[in-house]
């Protein structure tokens, strides 16, 4: 994760700066917007852009935007400027942060941006299998093709592929051609020269430069377009890539791997995939099981994440009772390891002590064997899931009376940690102090840090 904060690195922005480091983030630091977009044109693979809102934060992102840079934005100031704040956001901005900087506050932004996560966990046959096969293709140059489920791992695997290669100390950088609109999408990749396009003041490298000597991961490749597919192709094939505009076609070495959670024979077949491309990257292809495939991968997965969490959070460690795990065991997991990931992630939030019970454990939809997961009524964590529920007792109230109590629950729960709220709620923390504060200019009592006495409503 590398993290650029532009503007003057002084008092509460350095502290910001020194938080993201020890939180693991290599933090680069630039005193102007000018030189901003110099760092972010120079293939430095910045993931997250965090700006002083003294500085013109419209100008900035409105040049990341004309130049076809895909990097997210987050503005700081000094104190809750509800003025600059609104103006940040309004500017393009993704959250607003206060200073001086809230330790928790600036983790959660940089987990929110980047899910990195490094290891690779298995104790299912299946799924020792796709890794050993995965560890026997790495040291090639071979491109790879990734499919599976959304959430099965595809990310995690491409990057333990390149952990085992020969390019291990290069780079690995990724791409997500879903997210990115088709006419980013070829700057993102192949970058572009001074005058390619009305706001292209200078040459930015592209994903494939970035990538020099190490592996572009290229996620959910089939939804690239037909044109695209077209450049891709001859940059595989010739080794070298054109960058928008360019007339010096550029030798990269570089090792793909592709994702994609459609079935890419039958994209080929109704003409929306290139054959000749898919062949290209389809040189070893890997599927990854489902969840739902791998029983016995639910155990050390959980195990791993309430670990992850616990320690991710400052709580000591947790263990699973028996029942929880069981209740664990038999969920359908729809979502695979993403959605056993965030139960576990809420499960250690919600679990009062040292144990998390099975009413820590909010399962959605179905379980394997058709039965509620969990818990009756004691299940709090359940009970305000369910809290929407046609025909319960809400009947009555208004939506906005049903969110506001919810909102002060969960946060009640969480003994007034925002962070920890905003996770369990599933909002951004920004959501959650727009709506504490207009709940407070309302007379509402708000559990404050550490709180544990019930709240006042009303
Ligand atoms: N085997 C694993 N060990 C540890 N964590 C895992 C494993 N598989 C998946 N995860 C975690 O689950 C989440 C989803 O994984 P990942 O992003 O690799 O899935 P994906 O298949 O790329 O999903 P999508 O199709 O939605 O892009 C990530 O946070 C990742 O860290
Ligand atoms: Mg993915």
């Amino acid at each position: 994760m590398r993290l650029l904060i532009v503007g003057t690195m002084e008092g509460p922005i350095a502290v910001a700066g020194k938080i993201a480091h020890q939180r693991g983030a290599k933090v680069s630091h630039i005193d102007t917007i000018s030189g901003a977009m110099n760092v972010l044109r120079s293939g430095q693979g910045i993931d997250l852009v965090m700006v002083d809102v003294r500085c013109d934060v419209a100008d900035l992102i409105n040049q990341i935007k004309l130049e076809r840079i895909n990097v997210p934005t987050i503005a700081c100031g000094i104190g809750n400027d509800a003025d600059a704040a609104v103006r940040a956001i309004k500017a393009g901005a993704k959250e607003y942060i206060p200073l001086p900087p809230d330790a928790e506050l600036i983790a959660a932004v940089l987990q929110a941006v980047t899910e990195e996560s490094h290891n690779i966990i298995a104790g299912d046959p299946a799924m020792k299998a796709v890794i050993d096969m995965a560890e026997k293709v790495a040291p090639s140059a071979a491109s790879v093709l990734i499919t599976g489920e959304s959430g099965t791992g595809k990310e995690v695997l491409a990057r333990h592929i390149h952990r085992k290669s020969n390019r291990a100390s290069g780079n690995f950088v990724a791409v997500n051609c879903a997210a990115i609109p088709d006419n980013l999408l070829e700057s993102e990749l192949f970058g572009h020269e001074k005058g390619a396009f009305t706001g292209a003041v200078a040459r930015r490298l592209g994903k494939f430069e970035e990538a020099n000597g190490g592996t572009l991961l290229l996620d959910e490749m089939s939804e690239m377009d037909m044109r695209l597919q077209a450049k891709l192709l001859r940059a595989l094939q010739e080794r070298e890539i054109d960058r928008v505009g360019g007339n010096q076609p550029i030798k990269v070495d570089v090792r793909i791997i592709a994702t994609s959670n459609r079935n890419m024979e039958e994209e080929v077949r109704n003409k929306r995939f290139r054959e000749d491309l898919y062949f290209r990257l389809n040189v070893m292809s890997i599927r990854i099981p489902t969840l739902r495939e791998r029983p016995l991968d639910i155990k050390p997965l959980s195990e791993f994440f309430a670990g992850k969490f616990a320690e991710a959070n400052g709580l000591s460690a947790k263990t699973i009772s028996p029942e929880a795990m069981q209740a664990l065991q038999s969920h359908h997991w729809r979502g695979n390891v993403r959605e056993l990931e965030n139960t576990m992630h809420r499960a250690v939030l919600m679990a009062p002590d040292s144990i998390i019970g099975p009413d820590a454990v909010v399962l959605t939809g179905q379980s394997l064997n058709n039965s509620v997961a969990s818990g009756g009524m004691a299940n709090t964590a359940q009970a305000i899931m369910n809290a929407g529920a046609p025909g319960g007792s809400l009947v009555g109230k208004t939506v906005a009376d049903v969110e506001r109590d919810l909102i002060i629950d969960t946060l009640q729960h969480c003994l007034g940690n925002r962070t920890h709220a905003a996770t369990i709620l599933g909002i951004s923390i920004r959501t959650l102090r727009n709506k504490l504060k207009e709940y407070t200019d309302k007379g509402v009592n708000i559990p404050m840090p550490g709180e544990t006495g019930r709240a006042n409503i009303g």
